[in-house]
């Protein structure tokens, strides 16, 4: 959406009983954090549900989920993404077309983005952005993504990883605090 004047924040209900791991995840105030862990073990659910809380509290500004490839993205990241958002009555509309998330209480919009289009993403201002099976994405990858995390006014904590045990599978990040880069 445009420039237009910032909205007001929203408080939204979600059902959602975080494992211990995930709570420790979502509960880290790092500027780049991750989760990582065996097959089902939560990844995908934590990353979507910190993006959902992220843009939330980023009204009306634009957040990026991604993974390595579309496939992945559309079957796994986005499937979890769509089932909390519909489980909970969360108002949204899908463009298909263009691969992007609005939501409609907040105005904010998710990007929906495999690897290989980041670099296509010049000219956008990200307030976070979190990465599904970063495990199987280039570091080069992940550098764009950070150049593209600008936003001045992004709010709010920071960065989701999900992963097997040996890697990161996906991390979430915005763009008010510096702490740490993520390690490999
Ligand atoms: N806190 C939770 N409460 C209830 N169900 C959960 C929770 N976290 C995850 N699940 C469920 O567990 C299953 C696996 O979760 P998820 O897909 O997030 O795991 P994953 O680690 O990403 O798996 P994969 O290794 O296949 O990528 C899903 O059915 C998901 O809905
Ligand atoms: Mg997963």
């Amino acid at each position: 959406m445009g420039g237009g004047a910032e909205r007001e924040r929203i408080k939204r209900g979600i059902v959602y009983s975080p494992l211990f791991s995930q709570a420790r995840f979502h509960a880290c105030t790092a500027r780049f954090k991750g989760y990582s862990g065996s097959i089902g073990s939560g990844k995908s659910q934590a990353l979507c549900q910190e993006a959902i809380k992220l843009s939330y509290i980023n009204t009306g500004r634009t957040g990026l989920i991604g993974a390595p490839t579309y496939p992945m993205l559309r079957d796994a990241t986005l499937g979890t993404l769509l089932e909390v958002l519909e489980r909970n009555v969360i108002p949204y509309e899908h463009n298909k077309a263009e691969n992007v998330l609005t939501m409609v209480e907040t105005g904010s919009k998710i990007l929906l983005r495999a690897v290989d289009e980041f670099e296509r993403l010049r000219g956008t201002n990200l307030a976070w952005f979190g990465v599904d099976e970063l495990t199987y994405t280039a570091e080069e990858a992940w550098l764009r993504l950070e150049g593209r995390l600008r936003d001045p006014l992004a709010k709010g904590c920071v960065g989701s990883q999900s992963g097997r045990r040996k890697g990161t599978t996906g991390y979430t990040a915005n763009s008010w605090r510096i702490l740490r880069r993520p390690t490999r």
